[in-house]
């Protein structure tokens, strides 16, 4: 078996391990698109949807690319070519592990732009920019905060150099530390605005909005999306778990760790949702604003609301925390390639990758106004085509090669030697999802992108 130049790290503890997953699944994701998505999408029935496929497809494809890492002990790419021997199968199961590196470098660009500007609400509301906003103050705000390259690439760069910062230091000094540090805080944070959402006099109609089952909204296309997220929130298909699955040590179980993953991932998706419906219905303010609710809707109410400047400021620090745990996660597989193939240290490796990634993230930043109607394609700025090539490209097809893999490649003897389960019948549940349930699902949801992207 092809060995790695560089010796592999271990996760110091199960938990640790568990942490640092849950911060790479919890992000943009649960706060800033899940919220909005389930509005868009007819609230509970579309809820259930995206539950069923988070159990039945999103933990089956978890365990089995975390333990794929954990096989191949090594960076995604490299693991997956060490894996593809042990099994004497094609070299070219390592493309998916190229796949994945690539795939988190292309989300990072335009990851950190979002994120940058979560920053920038952040420390807005620390100085009290939000206090006594209307609807057309919040507009302006949002309305120059991204008007200018300039401003927007500034806190693009922030927030990118805070990634590399972690990154750089390897993961025991960096990732573990960061992640000891944010979770614990994010955690805190989200109960108390939970909290505080409760007593909106607000809170039952927010978990009505989330929870009423209205199937009649509930369309081909946003079971799609239901499926399409599930693969994004819980950071499959893109070789993140596999290379944290490396760091996995001997007596670490995946699959509860998976289990957690999942739970946490979910509540924390659902609780983001009830406290920014809850704050948007207590200052009557309109729950459908879609991707703007963060940014738009939301500061609307911090300015208005009793103690708005300490919720506002708390909020976008949780964004914030929520997003740099899942940054750093899009970079590592990257990072450990690079530094693994034995040319370039650790630090070296991320600041290339950094300053690569970095600067492919300016287009994103141009998208949102010089280059907003510069098509790329189909009627896609640079933001938007980067957006759809991973999320409805990459990472299916990613997760459904680990699928394939985990399900017709490995040897039942090797698989089992890694995959632990506690009895039979979950086994079976887990090989009928990969092999039929997961490959027919992804191919759907496959072949319906590729269907509208090209129509
Ligand atoms: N799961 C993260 C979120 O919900 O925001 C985003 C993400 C992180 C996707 C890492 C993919 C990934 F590899
Ligand atoms: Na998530």
């Amino acid at each position: 078996m092809a060995q790695t130049k560089v010796s592999i790290p271990v996760w110091s503890s199960q938990w640790v391990f568990i942490m640092a997953a849950v911060g790479s699944a919890v992000g943009l994701g649960n706060i800033w698109k899940f919220p909005y998505i389930a509005g868009d999408n007819g609230g509970g029935a579309f809820v259930l949807v995206y539950l069923a496929c988070i159990v039945l497809i999103g933990l089956p494809i978890l365990i089995a690319e975390i333990s794929l890492g954990r096989a191949g002990k090594a960076n995604p790419i490299q693991a997956m070519l060490n894996n593809a021997l042990a099994n004497k199968a094609s070299k070219a199961w390592a493309g998916l592990g190229i796949n994945g590196v690539v795939a988190g470098l292309l989300i990072l660009s335009f990851y950190t732009v979002i994120a940058g500007l979560a920053l920038a609400y952040f420390v807005k509301s620390l100085q009290g920019g939000f206090l006594a906003m209307d609807a057309n103050e919040a507009q302006a705000l949002f309305s120059s905060e991204v008007a200018s390259p300039w401003v927007l690439g500034f806190w693009h760069s922030v927030f990118m150099l805070l990634t590399l910062l972690i990154v750089a230091r390897g993961v025991r000094a960096g990732l573990e530390k960061a992640i000891n540090l944010m979770m614990p805080g994010l955690l805190m944070i989200l109960l108390i605005l939970l909290g505080y959402a409760t007593m909106t006099g607000s809170f039952g109609q927010s978990v009505s909005f989330m929870f009423r089952a209205d199937f009649s909204q509930l369309t081909w296309n946003a079971v799609l999306v239901a499926m399409g997220h599930a693969f994004f929130t819980l950071s499959i298909g893109l070789g993140t778990m596999m290379a944290y699955g490396a760091y996995v040590g001997r007596n670490m179980s995946i699959v509860q760790a998976s289990v957690w993953i999942v739970v946490m991932d979910t509540l924390i998706a659902i609780i983001a949702g009830l406290i920014i419906f809850s704050i948007v219905f207590a200052n009557a303010l309109e729950p459908g604003a879609g991707p703007g609710l963060l940014f738009q809707t939301l500061p609307i109410a911090f300015g208005q609301m009793a103690g708005g400047w300490f919720f506002g400021s708390l909020f976008f620090l949780l964004v914030v925390m929520a997003a740099l745990s899942s940054a750093i996660s899009l970079l590592e597989p990257a990072v450990s390639w690079l530094e693994q193939r034995g040319r370039y240290s650790r630090v070296q490796a991320t600041v290339l990758l950094g300053a690569l990634t970095w600067f492919i993230g300016l287009g994103t930043v141009l998208s949102f106004n010089y280059w907003e109607n510069i098509y790329v394609f189909g009627e896609r700025n640079i933001f938007a085509t980067l957006d759809f090539l991973t999320s409805s490209l990459m990472l299916p097809l990613g997760g459904l090669l680990i699928a394939v893999f985990a399900a017709w490649t490995w040897q039942k003897s090797k698989r089992a030697e890694i995959v632990r389960f506690s009895n039979q019948f979950v086994e079976r549940l887990f090989d009928i999802s990969l092999r039929y349930i997961t490959p027919f699902a992804v191919l759907g949801v496959f072949a319906f992108n590729l269907a509208l992207g090209w129509m």
